[in-house]
């Protein structure tokens, strides 16, 4: 039974990192996930250093709402954000037109490898993306590399070490339609969180990436928890 359990965890964790789940299921997360992380955009958008003019990318957008909200805080500076779904793509293309915000643009590109040259960033902040490529370290070196030196990253991710509590009230917040609450519980324990990182686990693999005088916190607001380092 027990080798069943892990049997499942492992396939439910493969699938999770697939492109095609998220251009199929992308859109069930987008809708749910804003109402309870809005407090974390808010955070990363107030903690990064002031980029009036600055290249910023987001990586593993999704629907883009930390694009939008950056390129509203900087109209002077210009966000790209980027998500190897093209359908994710696209929805937070809509999304930045439903807003009106023009200094800010989405495009189809795979972390492990990005098709930009190096130096080319002042910032990157990526949200809730690190868990799900297949090598973390692969895509914080390319981070690493496509950041100008003296570059700032803030990563946020969930954390692995979140309590049943603060769990149980995420689900709460995260209700999906005819998946009753104890499964979801169940797969988020062990698919989405237990597969995650926790506090010290993401800090050491942005230590790991060449990033330097590293801060890390576990937000209050949402079972988060998230890195600020510099190129
Ligand atoms: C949990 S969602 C987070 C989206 C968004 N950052 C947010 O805060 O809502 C993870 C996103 O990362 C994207 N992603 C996963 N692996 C990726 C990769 N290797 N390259 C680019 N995007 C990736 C997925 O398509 C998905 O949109």
């Amino acid at each position: 039974m027990a080798n069943l359990n892990k049997w499942i965890i492992r396939l439910l964790t493969r699938l999770r990192d697939e492109r095609m789940i998220w251009d199929l299921m992308g859109s069930l997360y987008n809708r749910r996930i804003y109402d309870l992380i809005a407090e974390l955009y808010t955070h990363i958008a107030q903690q990064l250093p002031s980029l009036r003019t600055a290249r910023i990318l987001d990586a593993g957008a999704g629907q883009g709402y930390l694009s939008v909200l950056l390129a509203s805080h900087s109209p002077d500076a210009q966000v790209t954000g980027i998500d190897y779904s093209l359908i994710q793509v696209r929805r937070a293309e809509n999304y930045r037109r439903q807003k009106k915000v023009l200094n800010c643009a989405f495009e189809q590109n795979n972390i492990l490898s990005l098709a930009f040259q190096d130096a080319f960033f002042d910032a990157t902040v990526s949200v809730g993306s690190i868990k799900h490529w297949p090598d973390a370290h692969r895509g914080l070196t390319e981070i690493h590399r496509v950041l100008k030196p003296g570059g700032c990253l803030m990563i946020a991710e969930t954390d692995r070490e979140v309590s049943d509590d603060n769990l149980r009230k995420f689900v709460k917040g995260f209700h999906i339609p005819f998946v009753p609450e104890d499964l979801l519980f169940w797969g988020l324990r062990h698919v989405v969180f237990g597969q995650s990182f926790s506090q010290d686990t993401l800090a050491a693999a942005v230590n790991r990436a060449g990033f330097r005088n590293i801060e890390s916190r576990k937000m209050d607001c949402c079972p988060y928890v998230v890195v600020k380092a510099w190129k």
